[in-house]
């Protein structure tokens, strides 16, 4: 251990070599027509007009047609106050030359209209009002709409008159040859002075050595958007940055376009794997929400009034207007199809979680096994590979619950195949894993190797299911398997077929415990433009690829979710794992954070990222554990787990070129480290599970910045290396090297904060350093006023686990109150659904008693599963007697312990079955 710690002291003082991705695969917006014409927009006069005489009003739709004065093409403007506080903003040509791109297939809202009172109309300005006094105000010259909560300005569009759509348009003919004689002159076409100005780039784009023919030309759509006293946004994920989002001012605008990047860079907002074009405004008051609902490339500048500004001028505004409200103005611009905005008006956060879950989907209930500990790398070689590593769990005893297998086990890359020699007997190996309780998860990529011997190439060749080249031929290019195509999984067609795939009779080798990894889905192309598909490439109904490329990866997704379905006839919960995501994505499983490294910066980065991801609804997020590329030392790998332990995803995952890692590769004092890890999140796998019910319910994700617990305390809105799990847990992981010390803030003032292992308390409103650091150290509270269930058997896998009793930690805060919730059921079905097989419970601690009640009647789930001992935290005096009543029975006295200076109370074994109503009472 000393000698552990002397050479950790030693490499910290080395400095760590972060390799950096290839900035010359992907474009700045400078690099990017429409990004350097929209960035650059300067109108000067206002551009944008509303006609009100056009004016129409119906239930909770508003419409009008606006009018670009300075080219005359008409637009039509739609605005729907929708139910639950939200608003949608539609913007579109009057008369487009062909149909523009309208993103289908993500939002699943019924879109109820709301009734509203028109409170003024004139020529100039309509201002309407909900059932819940938010305001509208739409001014027609210049075009502008905002947006208030009671008397608060929250949002405004185009206040700064950056609205700028580049209507479709027929391509210039190539200028003539001079004339010679006048009469031939005078024949020629005037200008037509409502043209806007061409400029380079319009009909065709080269990047490195890829042309894009553009054969629409200009269609990039932008406006500003204004958030009105907020000083904080968050969201628009993928980007490997902090969580706050950082003003782009001197750099480039955060750009979303699904990528597959090489060893990415973090703290910048070049894009990544994903797109969610969603952000979040928060402030004391309120939570906003806005999704910018396009799938083409999409970048957006975001500014802060207050954090722009130079210290100079600091002092200067300091002086003169210290009451200037802060403002965040974002500016976002797609490279094609409509505006089509969603406003989400809260007020809270909650409201916010729940007004987009509805609109574009919940993270339905995880299966129980997938959100406990996954074992992955690329690759476990064969048959006996897998076994060994599952029998290396078994040696050590540490809980896994799923093997995964990359790419290497397949036939040549062809996907739904095995390799015969490295993987003969799949359904024994499957066998096997299912006799530990255990699952495997194959890679699925969407790249189809062009071999038209493989049964999946050649029907989707035959049926045309492939994406089309500019051409019209089948698209082909380079991935895994050499060259390849990809299927169109816009179409729904090709969805179904697809999803036919994945049936127990034609994935041969697999059963009902096989689950799947959708990589590679951006999609990623290496011999494409960024990596990718070229824009001009051609999807179902003749879309170009520019208009739906953020789609791709989803609709594969979606496809293979389909698939999940089909093979147990709608009776088992899927488990889907992707790399690409878009709004939406939450409603097919989990995301990780694609290739990061291992590295200390990488692992501290994968908190903001998965906070991102979990407001913006895609909260089933993970990162690597150790880092995808190089290898880690023991200490970042015990930290990895330590603090993955408490993310929602977790899975160890490395690239074929490193080292083998798997836990019990790094000595004795990290594998009893490591197993300490992961038993943690064993542990609290039922209150993870009952977070995720929760999840589905409400929206609300299971990872949580802390300012969702504690809305006003802003010195915590740009914290994102603390955060909470569920409202009762608060984490601090360590991610820095040789950490001897680390500082916790605790959030609220009212607040009791129970360290979990030195059962130490801390008061809210206070922050701490904890100097006595150790590997075995994870600062990891439970907030007072919360009661948590938890399971200690160190079991297997979760399989194990289901009729393991519970003990029921106590928290209690400054009034000695406590609550918490309990949800369980099978783990894999929809019988929690179709027929209400579930527990689900409240429990509530007040006036020193502690009661257990059923809060759905008709809960039908049998468990074994009781209660074996109650910990209560914060009791003052001993109690005399502890006496336990259940319904139906008569009352009982239980043994306990008490411990004074720690104030905790231990009861012993209750004994009761959990599903029961029961109350514990202390005199
Ligand atoms: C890229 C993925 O990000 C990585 O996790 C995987 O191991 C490789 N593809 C090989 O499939």
């Amino acid at each position: 251990m000393r000698l552990l710690h002397g050479t950790l002291l030693v490499l910290a003082c080395l400095t760590i070599s972060i390799e950096s991705v290839d900035r010359n695969n992907f474009k700045s917006c400078a690099q990017s027509g429409f990004c350097k014409r929209q960035r650059d927009h300067n109108p000067g006069e206002p551009t944008y007009k509303a006609d009100f005489a056009t004016l129409k009003i119906d239930n909770g739709h508003l419409s009008c047609q606006v009018e670009n004065v300075k080219n005359s093409v008409l637009f039509q403007l739609d605005l729907f106050l929708l139910k639950d506080n939200r608003l949608r903003f539609r913007f579109n040509e009057l008369n487009p030359l062909k149909k523009r791109y309208e993103v289908e297939g993500v939002i699943v809202d019924t879109l109820e209209e709301e009734k509203f009172v028109v409170v003024r109309k004139d020529s100039e300005l309509v201002e309407l009002k909900n059932g819940l006094n938010n305001k509208v105000a739409l001014y027609a010259n210049p075009l502008k709409a905002e947006f208030y909560i009671g008397d608060y300005l929250v949002a405004s569009f185009n206040s700064k008159n950056l609205l700028k759509f580049e209507h479709l348009r027929t391509k210039p003919a190539p200028p003539e040859p001079p004339q010679e004689n006048a009469e031939a002159q005078a024949e020629q076409p005037v200008q037509n002075e409502s043209q806007d100005s061409e400029e380079p780039d319009m009909w065709e784009e080269t990047y490195k050595t890829h042309t894009d023919s553009k054969p629409n030309g200009p269609q990039s759509v932008g406006m500003d958007i204004s958030f009105h006293d907020f000083e904080h946004v968050y969201g628009i994920p993928q980007h490997a940055d902090k969580f706050a989002l950082r003003s782009t001012a001197g750099a480039d605008p955060y750009r979303l376009y699904n990528l597959d990047v090489f060893e990415y860079e973090i703290n910048n907002g070049m894009a990544l794997y994903g797109s969610i074009p969603y952000i979040l405004a928060h402030n004391k008051k309120f939570t906003v929400g806005l999704l910018w609902l396009n799938a083409a490339e999409t970048w957006i500048d975001v500014r802060s009034n207050k954090a722009d500004k130079s210290i100079f001028s600091k002092v200067a505004d300091f002086i003169t207007k210290s009451n200037e409200i802060p403002q965040i103005d974002t500016h976002w611009f797609s490279e094609s199809g409509l505006i089509d905005i969603y406003l989400m008006l809260g007020p809270k956060s909650t409201d916010v979680f729940r007004q987009y879950g509805e609109l574009t989907g919940n993270t339905p209930l995880p299966p129980l096994f997938s959100i406990a500990y996954h074992q992955c790398r690329w690759n476990y070689n064969d048959e006996d590979d897998v076994k060994n590593v599952n029998a290396g769990f078994e040696e050590h005893q540490i809980p896994m619950d799923v093997i995964w297998l990359d790419i290497e086990h397949t036939n040549d890359k062809r996907y739904f195949t095995w390799d015969s020699i490295k993987f003969p007997t799949p359904d024994q190996m499957m066998e096997h894993l299912s006799s530990f309780g255990r699952k495997l998860v194959t890679i699925v990529d969407p790249h189809i190797k062009s071999d038209s011997n493989y049964h999946v190439y050649s029907e989707a060749k035959e049926k045309g299911y492939f994406v089309k080249d500019k051409n019209g031929n089948d698209l082909d290019g380079w991935c895994w398997p050499g060259s390849s195509a990809w299927p169109d999984f816009l179409n729904d067609e090709v969805k179904n077929w697809w999803s036919t795939k994945f049936l127990l009779e034609n994935y041969k080798g697999t059963t009902l415990d096989t689950y799947t990894w959708n990589d590679m889905n951006e999609p990623s192309m290496f011999n494409g433009p960024e990596i990718t598909f070229p824009k001009d490439a051609v999807h179902l109904n003749g879309f170009e690829h520019r208009d739906v490329h953020n789609l791709y990866g989803q609709n594969l997704v979606k496809a293979t979710f389909l698939g999940h379905m089909a093979r147990s006839n709608g009776q088992r919960r899927p488990f889907i794992l992707t790399r690409s995501t878009f709004a939406g994505s939450q409603r097919y499983g989990a995301v990780w954070t694609g290739d990061n490294t291992a590295e200390w910066e990488h692992l501290q980065i994968s908190i903001p990222m998965c906070l991102t991801f979990s407001v913006t609804g895609m909260s089933f997020c993970g990162s690597d554990v150790g880092g995808f590329f190089k290898n880690p030392d023991s200490e970042l790998m015990i930290r990895w787990y330590q603090a993955a332990a408490y993310q929602p995803f977790f899975r160890s995952h490395a690239h074929i070129d490193t080292k083998r890692r798997e836990p019990w590769l790094f000595g004795e004092e990290a594998i009893n480290l490591i197993r300490d890890a992961i038993h943690s999140r064993y542990s609290l796998i039922y209150y993870w599970y009952t977070l995720f019910y929760f999840n589905e319910k409400t929206g609300k994700p299971p990872m949580l910045p802390i300012w969702v617990e504690f809305p006003e305390e802003n010195e915590f809105y740009d914290v994102d290396d603390q955060h909470m799990v569920g409202s009762a847990i608060m984490v601090k992981p360590i991610t820095t090297k040789g950490a001897s010390s680390v500082d916790v803030k605790f959030p609220g003032n009212n607040e009791i904060w129970y360290d979990v292992k030195s059962l130490r308390t801390f008061q809210g409103g206070s922050s701490t350093t904890f100097t006595d650091i150790t590997l075995a150290t994870v600062p990891v509270f439970h907030r007072g006023g919360s009661i948590i269930p938890y399971k200690f058997r160190l079991r297997r896998s979760t399989t194990q686990m289901a009729d393991d009793p519970f003990t029921l930690i106590v928290c209690l805060d400054k009034q000695g109150l406590a609550s918490g919730h309990l949800y369980f059921d099978d783990g894999l079905t929809f019988n929690y659904n179709s027929s209400k097989e579930f527990v689900l419970r409240e429990f509530n601690f007040s006036n020193n008693k502690l009661i257990s009640k059923n809060l759905e009647m008709s809960s039908l789930f049998k468990t074994y599963a009781w209660l074996e001992r109650v910990i209560i935290y914060g009791i003052k005096t001993e109690p005399k007697k502890v006496t336990l009543e259940e319904s139906g029975s008569k009352s009982t006295q239980l043994q306990f312990s008490f411990d004074s200076k720690s104030n905790v109370l231990l009861i012993r074994k209750p004994g009761v079955n959990i599903n029961t109503d029961w109350s514990i009472l202390l005199d």
